[in-house]
């Protein structure tokens, strides 16, 4: 059994890779008992800031798991500033005793740092990377991946420079411009119902965002941005073997649109 968080499709890859019984955090954690048995239990998402993202984080402290073995897969495109060591934590945290925990070294879908053209371009080895950590799961291979100091260093970098912004700075950092067709692309694929189409236009209203930039990368008249710069404002990323669809299944939070 395998839990994945996605927003542009890395995270359902490996989990793909990884187990057939693969369950959508977006949609597990609306469920009211959030309890789960199997021999094996994993979770893959992204990493945002090197830890996990706010619901995954929310998922683990709400549910229980019996399993012989829990493992974490995370993927990652830069800089996982000790990512490894930072979901130990979490999960201990949440009373979890994780056997083994990995990054994943994907696409960085991070529109501020990243031209999504170039990254595209650049060989990381994902295959080989996924294959060693199959391995590993089904050896049961007890593991947290390595963190150095000079990761420990970046993430207090990153906190440093993150406590100098306003604390619901990411909150508002998607922004809707001109030309929105109301296709409702967006609403579709937003795994915590944070765009809505109003007078046939998208909304985005801020408070539950989980800023997986879905809604921006998988957006056809790309319209929707970012309130800070981007790289290249014309480049959008869906890994290659996730579609459209399956990013909808995934996250869709009104059933109805
Ligand atoms: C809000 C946000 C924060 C991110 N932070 C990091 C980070 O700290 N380090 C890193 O290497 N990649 C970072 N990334 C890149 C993603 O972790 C990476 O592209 C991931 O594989 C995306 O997974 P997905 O396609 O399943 O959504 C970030 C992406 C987003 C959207």
């Amino acid at each position: 059994m395998i839990f994945y968080f996605t927003g542009t499709g890395n995270s359902l890859y490996a989990a793909k890779h990884l187990d057939t019984e693969l369950v959508s955090i977006p949609q597990a954690i609306k469920e009211k008992e959030l309890s789960y048995t199997a021999e094996t239990i994993g979770i893959v998402c992204p990493v945002y800031g090197h830890e996990v993202p706010l619901m995954v984080k929310e998922f683990l402290q709400k549910a229980q798991f019996q399993t012989e073995y829990f493992y974490m897969v995370l993927t990652y495109g830069n800089r996982h500033g000790g990512a490894a060591e930072l979901a130990e934590e979490l999960c201990r945290s949440c009373g979890i005793r994780p056997s083994y925990i990995n990054i994943l070294w994907m696409v960085d879908n991070w529109l501020p740092g990243f031209d999504m053209d170039e990254q595209r371009t650049i060989d990381k080895k994902v295959e080989e990377q996924l294959a060693a950590i199959k391995d590993d799961i089904v050896s049961r291979r007890g593991m947290i991946a390595e963190v150095t100091d000079k990761d420990r260093a970046a993430h207090e970098e990153f906190l440093n420079n993150m406590s100098k912004l306003p604390e619901d700075a990411w909150q508002h950092l998607i922004r809707i411009g001109e030309g929105c067709i109301g296709c409702g692309i967006c609403e579709k694929v937003c795994p915590s119902a944070s765009i809505h189409l109003q007078d046939g236009k998208a909304v985005h209203v801020p408070g539950n965002c989980q800023t997986c930039l879905a809604c921006a990368h998988n957006c056809p008249q790309k319209v929707i941005g970012l309130n800070v710069p981007e790289k290249n404002k014309d480049a959008r990323y869906r890994n290659e073997h996730i579609t459209l669809q399956e990013i909808i299944q995934a996250n869709i939070q009104n059933e109805v649109c």
